[in-house]
């Protein structure tokens, strides 16, 4: 116990504690959260992907943006539904095996792929890639995921990623404890539990770390991490353009209005260089 507090408020990051989004218990315990319409652990609301896809439709057809899409980190493949009911066709990839069986099992008219998108092989190559929800702001080795990702965007493709807003990033920064409780499983326990969550900024790593320590109903307790770094358009820009993306832009979704994890999120679009 006394080890477990300490660990908790020691200031140092510990990669061992990060979510194992391959690991099968793991996965089966995200798929719960992600299909809890009332978190926004893994999943956002159906109704809110519902407008966010068709403003993304909106802002696509603008840009005159084909109609195949990848969405990478797809989860169930909620988004996924939603462009394949907006004329889209879009396939997904996401590292968790049980949310991928349920994406499978229930979303019609997407091919599916269970591995990290750094280990994806197709032969296709899409018109558009997108990274929902703030994936990349979690992204370890980001260099590593847009050059992957790139490989499966076609020529003067475009690629989407909806990151953390600045405003939003630097209030998590500055709220260092948090307390709550659920009585329903949750990706980090299968039983009710109480969680406290430690924040804080490692300096050295460049990134937000959210330590929760879990106790659940038999008195088990747990520590989980995760990292997050935070983009704005210039450091955006920057990753992209290393990774032969140009024209960068940022565009605010409408449903950005007060601070909430659900909706404090913005849109950096790019434009892959024409192959030679
Ligand atoms: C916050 S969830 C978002 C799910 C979905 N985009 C949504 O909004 O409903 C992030 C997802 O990304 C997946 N993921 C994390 N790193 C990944 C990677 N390198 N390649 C593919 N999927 C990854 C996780 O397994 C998880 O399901």
């Amino acid at each position: 116990m006394k080890k477990i507090i300490s660990k908790l408020f020691s200031e140092e990051i510990d990669d061992s504690l990060l979510f194992k989004y391959d690991d099968e218990e793991f996965s089966k315990l995200m798929l719960i959260e992600h299909l809890d319409q009332h978190s926004f652990g893994a999943s956002r609301a159906r109704s809110f992907i519902k407008r966010e896809v068709e403003f993304i439709s909106k802002v696509f057809s603008e840009l005159n943006i084909g109609r195949n899409l990848l969405d990478i980190g797809c989860g169930p493949g909620f988004y996924c539904d939603d462009f394949n009911y907006s004329g889209y066709s879009c396939d997904g990839v996401d590292m968790s095996p049980s949310v991928i069986e349920f994406a499978k099992d229930n979303i019609r008219d997407s091919q599916f792929h269970c591995c990290k998108i750094q280990e994806l092989i197709s032969p296709k190559k899409y018109d558009a890639a997108l990274v929902l929800f703030g994936l990349l702001n979690e992204i370890e080795d980001a260099d590593s995921f847009i050059s992957s990702t790139s490989k499966h965007v076609k020529g003067d493709g475009y690629l989407v990623l909806e990151v953390m807003h600045p405003h939003f990033f630097n209030s998590l920064v500055s709220e260092s404890i948090n307390v709550s409780g659920r009585e329903t499983p949750s990706c980090f326990s299968k039983s009710s539990h109480v969680r406290v969550t430690k924040r804080f900024f490692s300096k050295e790593r460049d990134c937000l770390v959210n330590r929760s320590m879990v106790v659940d109903d038999n008195g088990m307790m747990k520590l989980y991490e995760s990292h997050f770094t935070c983009y704005d358009l210039e450091k955006a820009t920057r990753l992209l353009e290393n990774n032969g993306f140009t024209d960068v832009q940022c565009i605010q979704s409408p449903q950005t209005g007060e601070f909430s994890y659900e909706s404090y999120y913005h849109y950096i679009i790019a434009k892959k260089q024409p192959l030679d």
